[in-house]
């Protein structure tokens, strides 16, 4: 709707105008159209605007007005009864697009031989967000996990096994998390066996054997822990395309950047300098390379492999500063222009004092997360009341999707800009702004389906108020998902969808649904919408509740 608008301004006025969504005395739609016209032709708006006015022929719109040089737009019923009629008919295809570009997308990307955190917890929700909803418009969205399998680290890793003389095979991710921290402590102590750490990377680096194989237990040992995970969230990532990956492409990069004079020496390193920024390095004077060098190959390798149009680097906002350096230097290279890169950057994870503490003490993990919030989703299932119908083993399963979706939501519902606070009262509520409310609601319209009847050739005609708000908010779908990919904000569908519930419950609340054909047929645009909403968050719906 608004870009059918959009469109019939732009013939008009031969430019691009944004229409904006309006309160609601002013309208559907709201344009201060005129007053950049007028500026430009020195006139007063609100002449311009009514002159706009006249010219504007569509059946699109039942009225629009000219108040105080803003255009308000008001939305026909012919024309949002067709475009909801859209929605019934097409199901789960509406609002699919059609493109020929390629996005690649950085995301999860954790590190082996340490558990899963909870900040690459909100790379994998919000990575996986951002490449759904570019797929279902169309591109060829392919997601990279920029796994972290190689560095300096994993020869102290391996220096300090050995020391300590232990079967890898034997180890669990949390023993070999440990084993590091007491390199770290031993360190501290003993400043000289950090060389002993950085010959094992070496060895590591040269393929000796031995070293080899150590690594290769702990990366597939992590591999299987994490793919526990990506299950348990029902993640999929396309390619695993770890750091280590990048070993025989460094070189090449190092020389590259050399001899187009983008790398120099300083110190005994190789460095890139800026300008306002610190310079990275790309070679330590010892030698070794760096997570900045392997992520200059990776961005090469992904140029060059992928042809994308675009890449989402999306990485704690941590990271800020080597996201910047990187995408200037790949700039400086000339393999790409720095507008090709987006960085999402997320924020930290909070604790809610006194509310969540793990086994383990300060570090959040994962799994402790995942198997608390299926705990606490079984408890608002019980209270649900339709609790009594369901089976064990559903439960079971309907706790998983309720617990996974409340903790993805949870992530998903504000910009990912910002920290995001972890207060289970909120997380997993049937109330307010959650989860488990959206699923809920999805649930709650698909059992007023079930006991409705089929009815065919409704008219969505004479809508009272909420209906009208309802149709509205259902047609608004594809211009939220459109506004949500160009922003690189998921959360702007989490909170369309939230609105979209809370309009479809005080309907529901204030109407009988089941006697009134045209109330049913709203019931289905909505959990149609619903439904696909919250597939485009990565996160499922149950059947029941
Ligand atoms: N493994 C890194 C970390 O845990 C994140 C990697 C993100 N992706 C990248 N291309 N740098 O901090």
């Amino acid at each position: 709707m608004k870009k059918i608008a959009e469109k019939i301004l732009e013939e008009i006025t031969q430019e691009n105008f944004n229409l904006q969504h309006a309160k609601e005395e002013h309208g559907d739609y709201a344009s201060n159209v005129a007053f950049l016209l007028a500026k430009k032709e020195k006139k007063n708006p609100s002449i311009v605007a009514k002159e706009l006015k006249k010219k504007i022929k569509s059946d699109v719109f039942s009225k629009i007005e000219e108040k105080n040089g803003f255009l308000n737009f008001f939305l026909s019923e012919d024309a949002m009864e067709r475009e909801f009629i859209r929605v019934l008919e097409e199901k789960e295809d509406y609002g699919k697009g059609i493109s020929e570009k390629t996005l690649v997308v950085d995301y999860s990307s954790p590190n082996i031989a340490k558990s899963f955190g909870v900040g690459h917890l909100r790379s994998t929700i919000i990575g996986q967000a951002i490449y759904n909803i570019y797929k279902f418009q169309g591109w060829n969205a392919l997601g990279v996990n920029h796994l972290g399998d190689w560095g300096t680290q994993y020869g102290k890793l391996l220096y300090q096994i050995k020391k300590e003389n232990k079967d890898p095979k034997k180890l669990s991710i949390k023993e070999l998390e440990e084993i590091y921290v007491r390199f770290h402590k031993e360190a501290e102590k003993n400043p000289k066996i950090e060389e002993e750490g950085r010959k094992w990377f070496s060895k590591l680096e040269k393929g000796d054997k031995e070293a080899r194989e150590v690594w290769e237990i702990c990366r597939e040992k992590s591999m299987e822990e994490f793919n526990r995970i990506y299950d348990d969230l029902d993640v999929k990532i396309d390619y695993v395309i770890g750091e280590s990956f990048y070993e025989d492409k460094l070189q090449g990069v190092i020389e590259e950047a050399k001899e187009k004079k983008v790398a120099k020496e300083s110190k005994g390193a190789l460095i890139v300098e800026f300008d306002n920024m610190p310079p990275a390095m790309i070679l330590k004077s010892d030698g070794s390379t760096t997570y900045f060098t392997r992520d200059l190959a990776a961005a090469k390798y992904r140029l060059k492999e992928f042809s994308p149009d675009l890449l989402i680097y999306e990485i704690g906002a941590d990271q800020t500063l080597h996201i910047k350096q990187l995408f200037l230097a790949i700039e400086k290279m000339g393999w790409a222009r720095k507008e090709k890169f987006v960085h999402m950057p997320h924020g930290m994870f909070r604790l809610k004092e006194g509310k969540f503490s793990t086994r383990k003490g300060k570090t959040v993990h994962l799994q402790d997360v995942l198997d608390l919030a299926r705990e606490k989703a079984k408890e608002i299932i019980k209270k649900s009341g339709s609790g009594k119908d369901i089976s064990d083993q559903e439960k079971e399963e309907i706790s998983k999707i309720v617990g996974v979706g409340a903790v993805k939501y949870n992530d998903l519902k504000r910009h990912h800009k910002r920290d995001v606070v972890f207060d289970w009262d909120r997380i997993i509520t049937l109330k307010g702004d959650s989860g488990p409310y959206l699923q809920y609601t999805f649930v709650r319209c698909n059992s007023i389906l079930q006991k409705a009847e089929k009815s065919e050739n409704v008219r969505i005609k004479k809508l009272n108020n909420e209906e009208r708000k309802l149709v509205k908010r259902v047609i608004q779908f594809n211009e939220t998902v459109d506004s949500a990919a160009k922003n690189f904000s998921p959360n702007i569908i989490a909170e369309y969808a939230y609105n979209l519930s809370k309009e479809f419950n005080y309907f529901y609340d204030t109407h009988t649904i089941l006697k009134d054909k045209k109330r049913i047929a709203i019931t289905k645009g909505t959990s149609i919408i619903l439904k696909q909403c919250l597939s485009l968050l990565g996160i499922s719906v149950p059947e029941k509740m």
